[in-house]
Formats: C-alpha cells, structure tokens, sequence
C-alpha cells in the first residue's frame, strides 16, 4: 500500500502504529521499502552516520536533495521525508517555502521535515500552504545542540512540559501532518499524543506514540560512535561486515580470490594466436 501524509493522518484514526526508518541511498531506501515500513526519513542524522560529523549544523541543502533523490528511487510504497537542514528555514518564511519546495522538485520528497514547534509555526503553515506535507519535529531537536549543549532529555520541568505540550499544538495547528517527538519521558510524550489529532512518531520517547523512528544504523548496530538509550540493536550488522571485509582481504592476499567461478575465459585457440 502507498503511504501517504494522508494514510499517516488516517492510522491514528485507525489506531494503527507507523514504523519509520531513516535511509540515505537508493539500496537501504528499496530495502526498508520492501519491508514494509510505512515512512522512510532522509534525516539529516546523515552528517553524523553518513559523513562523519559531530553534529548536523554542516548539512547543507545540496546534501539532503543528494541523498533525497536517491532515497525516492529507491521507495515505492514508504512515504519518503527529508529534513531541513539547520538555517534552511529560520531567516525568513519565504526562504523556508523555496527551500522546502527544492526538496520536493529536486531532492523528490513526499514530505519535508524541520526543527521546531512555536517557534517554526508561521514557516510551517506556509510551507503547507504551498502544497508540501510538512512533518514536525519537537523535544530534542538535535540542530540546536549548541543552544541545549548536549543530547538530554528533554520536557523533565513543569514548565519545560508544558512548553512541549505546546509546541505539538502550535505544530498541529499550523497544518503539520505528524510530529516527530526525540528524547521526551514516556508519560509526556503519551499526554502530547492525546492532546493533538496528528498522529505523533517517536524516537526515545516510548511506547504511547502512534508511530516510532530509529537510524537504520543504530538498529542494525552499523554506528557505534555513541548509542543513545533509546536504541534497540535488531541486528549487529556491523560485526557481519566487518568480518566479511576482513576475510575478504585475507583471501585476496591468500591469492584464493577470485577463484574459477568469478573469472571470464577466452577461448584456447583465440589465446594461442597471441602469443
Ligand atoms: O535526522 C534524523 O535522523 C532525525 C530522526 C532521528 C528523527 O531527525
Ligand atoms: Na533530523
């Protein structure tokens, strides 16, 4: 079945959950997408997983509708999102429409997501007002690490609870179809699920949401340079590959790859004639 921001919006009327990847490239994208995964995010997690950064501020545009596009070939069935990246959308609401209107015309988005609840409110409403799914991301908003400095949990104060709670509603309210909610107690992150009519997608923030998100890298143990607790290791597939490269370049400096079986032939006679 085709996923879309209005087959998310209708799951939580239906009280079904929706599970969400994280892919950056066209083999993981058609991977995931042939599971079953109802979204896949092209989250710009990718400056830490994919390009080595310590943080997201250094992803640019250029670099989500790169891997968007790739990501898009790749999904049939998953509803494919791609991030904002940091400062794509703070300085005016103009900029945040044109630059969400590229990740749907070149990075072939079926929804964009961005960073921010009342604080991004007039920029989501306008970038739904141009015809672009827009999915909220609220709690820890990893962009603005040198404002919290630090991953840490967030909406733990009344006041800091209630900040979140409206920061779901201002996201609703501006037209968002699902808000993503990182790193939040499980108790407020079910409160905020029941407070707003858009269905809530969460990573690190329990079991009430109506859908959840992880990078594909945690779940597959693929990234080891830190693992928050709210990962779940479904896989230590980074052991697998680094077993495989390793007996890979045994064998080659063994000489016993490639053997027969990987290897084309000519004929004798047309081999002879050259010597
Ligand atoms: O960039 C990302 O991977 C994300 C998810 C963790 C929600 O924003
Ligand atoms: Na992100």
């Amino acid at each position: 079945m085709k996923n879309t921001a209005a087959t998310f919006a209708a799951a939580k009327a239906k009280g079904e959950k929706l599970s969400m990847l994280t892919a950056y490239d066209y083999s993981t994208a058609k991977l995931e997408d042939e599971s079953g995964i109802n979204g896949i995010l092209v989250g710009d997690s990718l400056g830490n997983v994919v390009l080595g950064y310590e943080d997201t501020v250094s992803v640019t545009m250029e670099d989500m509708i790169h891997h968007g596009a790739a990501v898009a070939r790749g999904a049939k069935n998953a509803l494919v999102v791609v991030d904002m990246p940091f400062m794509s959308y703070e300085v005016t609401v103009e900029e945040a429409v044109r630059n969400a209107g590229r990740l749907m015309k070149e990075g072939r988005a079926g929804a964009v997501k961005l960073e921010g609840g009342v604080r991004v409110a007039e920029q989501i409403r306008a970038i739904v007002k141009a015809g672009i799914p827009v999915m909220g991301h609220i709690g820890l908003t990893p962009q603005s690490i040198n404002v919290f400095g630090g991953f840490k949990v967030q909406g733990k104060s009344e006041e800091a609870a209630r900040a979140l709670l409206a920061d779901a509603k201002a996201v609703e309210e501006a037209g968002a179809f699902a808000v993503v909610i990182e790193a939040v107690p499980a108790a407020l992150a079910q409160m905020i699920t029941d407070a707003v009519s858009i269905p809530t997608i969460g990573i690190g923030a329990g079991a009430g949401c109506d859908g959840q998100i992880l990078v594909y890298q945690d779940m597959l143990g693929m990234f080891s340079d830190f693992t928050p607790k709210f990962v779940k290791r479904y896989a230590n597939v980074g052991e697998v590959m680094r077993e495989a490269f390793a007996n890979y370049a045994a064998e080659v400096a063994l000489g016993a790859f490639p053997t027969e079986e990987h290897t084309y032939k000519i004929k004798d006679d047309v081999l002879e004639k050259l010597y």
